[in-house]
């Protein structure tokens, strides 16, 4: 990328740090390039939460905070939604373009004859409790991935970083579905090659062997749709965790262990889980003012789950869409007056006509509406977050093999503003106090 000016750094002292690229992307704001800021002024930059720093180029996602935009390799999220399949926003993410009809339905095939995993891997689920939450058995057999698959674990080699990846995208849903099923004690259900990508994932998830799972179109279209929405997000906890992981050499299963991990907190992917739980812990319309009243306490530890986002200062347009999902899934299912979905609009309703979250910028974020839409469908709390650590799973290998093939690209290693002890001696033993 051309760099089209410089910035300087001048101290109080006098001193300064020489000149500092400034580089401009196609998008969004210009980047100031620092690299060789501790070597000419033996200074470092200080930025807890990387509020102000680019960790990297990318060409993949692409988010205007202020506007609500999101776009996936140019294409906005909102006519993704409307006129792709996941299938073709994987290809998209992974590839850089919209496949034609030959590629999609290549793509389509490849990532159906990756959906069953090794029978082996069936043995450690028996490991877990039966009350193991979905993440943790998650996490644990992605990372178990990389004992299965020797012969493609050269990151140098692209068609290794390349059928991993089909791997991945293919047994997330199967692993997934198989963590549910574990903690029902129900047992697995294997894939069926004839279904699509999600329909398959509900089959797997609903399916019992004692009859014929009947699918809803428009509950797949749905379930479909919310992968979409969870698909990639630029440089986000989890897929920074997932960059890092890859900078080591770390084999991709074990980074997108690590992304998945990352993404369980409730700062993060953990939030749809605890949005529900918070919306049935508030219960009523009446109790809205008291958890709004808790929430701008920032004594109170409590925060508005679904609500706030470190770069959109505007609506979510994710929520805006699975709002939409919401009116839809809820109408196909006759719970348009569904208790919890009522309470989530009016507590939307009054926290965005409050000063404090209006002063802040906090709008809904995708994770305010997708417990809803996603317990209407029959899922559990305690799965959103492995449903969206499915859908990201994509985002994560786009990334992580940009970063392989960054020509940039070096192992990530912060530094640190210290401020513990000057050195001192070990005092023995018998002399300490
Ligand atoms: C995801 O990064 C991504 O792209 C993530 C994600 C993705 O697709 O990968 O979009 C997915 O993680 C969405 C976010 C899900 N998390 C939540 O819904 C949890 C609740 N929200 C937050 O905790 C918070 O908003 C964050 C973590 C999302 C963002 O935090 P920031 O950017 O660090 O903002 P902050 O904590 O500095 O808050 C700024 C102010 C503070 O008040 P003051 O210090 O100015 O008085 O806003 C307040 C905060 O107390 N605030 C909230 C709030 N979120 C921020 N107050 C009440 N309720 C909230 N939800």
């Amino acid at each position: 990328m051309a760099n089209e000016e410089n910035a300087s750094l001048s101290f109080a002292d006098g001193s300064t740090g020489g000149d500092f690229p400034v580089l401009s992307g196609t998008l969004g704001p210009q980047a100031v390039d620092i690299r060789s800021l501790l070597g000419t002024t033996d200074k470092v930059t200080y930025d807890p939460g990387f509020l102000s720093t680019a960790s990297c180029r990318s060409s993949i996602t692409f988010i205007d905070g202020d506007e609500g935009v999101l776009l996936y390799r140019g294409y906005p999220i909102e006519q993704l939604a409307e006129q792709c399949d996941f299938l073709e926003v994987c290809y998209l993410l992974i590839y850089g373009e919209l496949p034609n009809e030959e590629q999609k339905a290549k793509f389509d095939n490849t990532v159906t004859r990756h959906t069953m995993v090794h029978d082996q891997i069936n043995n450690f689920f028996r490991g877990f409790r039966r009350d193991a939450h979905p993440m943790a058995v998650l996490v644990g057999t992605v990372g178990a991935l990389s004992a299965f698959y020797h012969d493609s674990l050269d990151l140098n080699d692209e068609s290794h970083r390349e059928i991993s990846a089909y791997r991945l995208i293919a047994k997330l849903p199967t692993l997934t579905a198989m963590a549910y099923k574990y903690t029902m004690g129900q047992p697995f259900i294997y894939p069926l090659n004839s279904l699509s990508y999600t329909a398959n994932f509900m089959r797997m998830l609903f399916g019992v062997p004692a009859e014929e799972y009947q699918l809803n179109d428009v509950l797949v279209r749905a379930l479909d749709r919310i992968f979409i929405l969870h698909a990639d997000h630029e440089q986000n906890a989890s897929t920074s965790t997932v960059r890092l992981a890859g900078s080591s050499g770390a084999n991709p299963f074990a980074c997108i262990a690590a992304g998945i991990a990352c993404l369980w907190g409730p700062a993060h992917g953990g939030a749809n889980e605890a949005c529900l739980e918070m919306l049935e812990e508030i219960g009523d319309v009446s109790r809205v003012g008291e958890y709004i009243k808790k929430a701008k306490d920032r004594n109170s530890g409590f925060r508005l789950m679904g609500f706030g986002h470190r770069v959109y200062k505007n609506y979510d347009p994710r929520a805006k869409l699975m709002r939409e999902t919401c009116h839809e899934v809820l109408g196909e299912l006759g719970l348009q007056h569904d208790r919890l979905f009522k309470l989530a609009m009016e507590l939307e309703r009054i926290a965005l006509e409050d000063e404090y979250f209006v002063e802040r910028k906090l709008y809904p974020n995708v994770d305010f509406y997708s417990g809803i839409v996603q317990r209407a469908m029959g899922i559990p709390n305690n799965m959103f977050t492995c449903i969206f650590a499915l859908a990201r799973t994509v985002g994560w290998l786009a990334q992580w093999s940009e970063m392989i093939a960054d020509p940039e690209q070096k192992i990530g290693r912060p530094r640190q503003l210290y401020t513990g002890e000057v050195q001192r001696d070990v005092v023995p033993m018998s002399l300490r106090d």
